[in-house]
């Protein structure tokens, strides 16, 4: 009875979509709160009549979906992380007949098994509404030509970005991940308005389009949407710089639905704001799992709001970051640019680092490339850090021989960790051609 959303969820708005935006992300705050709670409770009760794991979890913590009254009731409900979506592979947390389910993606992550979601038609629809309403904020338009270049397959980037800008009404150059020099022609003759790819491999084509002879600047690129991995500040102006195109901050996670959970507004450029009308966020200590307020820094806690094929109830993304106000879409809030995982989160010598904070640093200094490579190594029964950094075709002898002292001494100041920098030729780190794999850590090696 409870497998089909609610009415409201209905994705009905393809013409509005495409016209100007859809009705919902403009809601006022008291109307949002409405259709989140109607929405909210259809979840829970959903995943509780579907999924004998949220089930087992809600009687074993003593709730039920009819305690939830209010939004902040849902506090008190269970959290669920990673582990309970691996120890029910593949199918166990799926709340409709497979029948219902129209597709299915997987995340790898680094061991283990994968972790498998499914999309009901209805799911499918909704997300690429999200993410058509993603690629709208960002100043896409129906005509616009996307070039996406996150990879095709089992991971959610692919065909995540295409379905949402053929939603839009753009027209899509489904290019992938990878065969960079391949990419930089088609961009040349296909010449599309807007590129949707990781920031690291951003960078990569930015290299490939100055091998072949091309300013990255003269393209036809206005537009790039960037996520899927963590990206700073400082990378932005970094890749802006470089190419003259705008870049935002597109978020998502496949155990709540792919790309375009949250999205930047190009206009303000102030952190994703996340479509909670289908998306509630809430904000934990990573640690103790207590709820925090908004503007608080914890983790990031995501309970799907219409989802069919798998409704996700506190969801423990690990994603850091605090809760901000919305601004270009006041009704929605924003979410801080996540900059770090806690499970990216080096411990040196008792200290915690990011691999983030070093792309900050790396990125400010002086006449380097910006790729770099994080090493952590023992030495002397103690953790060592080598910052490895190209250097580029106009890096001087000069700057090759001082970073490495400014570095260390930038870093140390505000990373608290003393770390070994190592300028190295140009090209010889590896490349990215998605999510890039920063840190190559050999303490147990
Ligand atoms: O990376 C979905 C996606 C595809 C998002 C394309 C954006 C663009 P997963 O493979 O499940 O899904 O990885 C999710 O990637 O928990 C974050 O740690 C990280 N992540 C995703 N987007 C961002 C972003 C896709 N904009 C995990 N900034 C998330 C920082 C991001 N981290």
């Amino acid at each position: 009875m409870t497998e089909t959303a609610p009415a409201s969820a209905m994705p009905s708005r393809r013409a509005d979509t495409a016209a100007g935006g859809d009705s919902t992300e403009r809601l006022g705050a008291d109307e949002l709160a409405a259709l989140q709670l109607e929405r909210l409770q259809w979840a829970l009760r959903h995943a509780y009549d579907n999924v004998p794991f949220y089930r087992q979890q809600f009687d074993a913590a003593g709730v039920h979906p009819q305690d939830c009254r209010s939004l902040a009731d849902l506090a008190n409900f269970p959290l669920t992380t990673k582990h309970d979506l691996r120890e029910n592979y593949p199918f166990g947390m799926f709340a409709v007949p497979q029948e219902q389910v129209r597709r299915i993606h997987a995340s790898s992550g680094t061991t283990g098994r994968p972790t498998v979601v499914g999309y009901t038609r209805n799911d499918l629809d909704i997300w690429a509404d999200m993410v058509a309403r993603s690629i709208r904020a960002a100043g896409g338009r129906p005509g616009h030509k996307v070039h996406v270049s996150y990879g095709y397959g089992l991971f959610t980037g692919g065909l995540g970005a295409h379905y949402g800008a053929e939603r839009l009404g753009c027209t899509v150059v489904p290019a992938s991940g990878g065969m960079t020099a391949r990419q930089v022609q088609i961009i040349r003759d296909f010449e599309p308005e807007i590129i949707m790819i990781t920031p690291s491999y951003m960078l990569t084509l930015i290299d490939e389009f100055r091998r072949q002879g091309i300013d990255p600047r003269d393209t036809s690129l206005c537009v790039g949407i960037f996520g899927a991995e963590p990206w700073t500040a400082e990378m932005r102006t970094e890749i802006e710089e470089a190419t003259g195109i705008d870049a935002v901050d597109i978020y998502g996670l496949s155990e709540v639905m792919g790309p375009g959970v949250a999205s930047e507004c190009v206009e303000t450029k102030d952190g994703p704001h996340i479509w909670e009308d289908h998306f509630y966020p809430e904000i934990i200590d990573p640690i103790t799992g207590a709820s925090l307020p908004d503007g608080e820094p914890g983790e990031l806690v995501f309970t799907s709001l219409t989802k069919e094929a798998l409704p996700i109830i506190r969801y423990r993304t690990r994603d850091l970051t605090r809760l901000l106000p919305g601004t270009a879409r006041p009704g929605m809030r924003r979410m801080q640019k996540v900059t770090g995982r806690s499970d990216d989160m080096l411990i040196l010598r008792g200290v915690n680092v990011f691999p983030t904070q070093i792309e900050e640093l790396v990125l400010r200094a002086e006449g380097l490339s910006p790729h770099f490579q994080l090493v952590i190594s023992r030495q002397d029964r103690m953790d060592h850090l080598t910052v490895r950094i190209e250097a580029d075709e106009t890096t001087t002898l000069e700057q090759r021989q001082s970073a490495p002292t400014v570095l260390t001494k930038a870093i140390k100041d505000a990373v608290g960790v003393t770390a070994e920098v190592c300028i190295v030729d140009p090209g010889t780190l590896e490349r990215s051609v998605g999510k890039l794999q920063r840190v190559i850590d050999d303490r147990n090696g």
